[in-house]
């Protein structure tokens, strides 16, 4: 299992690279803004040589299917590690998977993205996808659950032979990453907050402060007794 960093910050993303826990990058516009990041180009140019040759996901900005096309063939000419966002639909609902087979066919990778079922789970793979994320807070919003897709999905792809591989985000507890993980999801991407959330535990620290106090009580207690 994989944990791709869901952030546009260089910070996070190099703090938890170095850590060795980051094994790729996903953006989004809305991200992208959150962080500060304005200029796509360039910001995504600095993550994806931070990365290389961890995967970097960029989404399209566009409803048409064809400035898809170019926007994606652009934004793949940047860096050999970056990965095309395409959504399952635009937001008039038309589908996208004509463009997620057309850039699959040429060579560059996809991530299928806004997956809020199964049904686009199986379409997304059908057309090539090298990954499609399942948005369980999303699905959640709406009274879906989550579990029950990523189960369903991760199955029904093994049990065809596909290679796609489901990354789930919308990530909004530590919760949320644990159940993923359960069910199967081949990759997690998660806020830096999160991860910062998951390497902590009250009674983890109290434990340590325990141990540096013993260690330095036994440390005195040697020095006394040489004297
Ligand atoms: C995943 O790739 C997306 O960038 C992200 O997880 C979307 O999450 P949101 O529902 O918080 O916007």
């Amino acid at each position: 299992m994989e944990i791709f960093i869901d952030s546009a910050s260089i910070p996070e993303i190099e703090r938890w690279l170095k850590m060795g826990v980051a094994d790729g990058v996903t953006t989004n516009p809305s991200i992208m803004l959150k962080d500060g990041v304005y200029d796509a180009e360039r910001g995504a140019k600095e993550i994806a040589a931070l990365i290389d040759p961890r995967p970097l996901s960029v989404e399209v900005t566009t409803n048409d299917l064809d400035e898809m096309l170019a926007q994606a063939r652009g934004f793949a000419s940047w860096a050999p590690n970056i990965v095309i966002k395409i959504p399952q639909e635009t937001q008039d609902g038309v589908p996208c998977y004509g463009v997620i087979h057309q850039l699959e066919t040429e060579g560059i990778r996809v991530n299928a993205t806004v997956a809020l079922s199964f049904g686009q789970v199986i379409l997304s793979a059908k057309a090539g996808a090298t990954y499609i994320s399942i948005f369980a807070g999303r699905l959640g919003d709406e009274g879906g659950n989550p579990t029950e897709v990523i189960e369903d999905s991760v199955e029904w792809l093994e049990r065809w032979g596909y290679e796609s591989k489901i990354i789930v985000g919308s990530i909004r507890s530590v919760a949320d990453v644990l159940q993923a993980v359960v069910a199967g999801a081949h990759i997690l991407t998660i806020p830096p907050q999160f991860i910062t959330k998951m390497a902590d535990h009250k009674y983890t620290r109290d434990t340590v402060r325990q141990f540096v106090a013993d260690a330095r009580t036994a440390l005195e207690k040697m020095q006394r007794a040489k004297v």
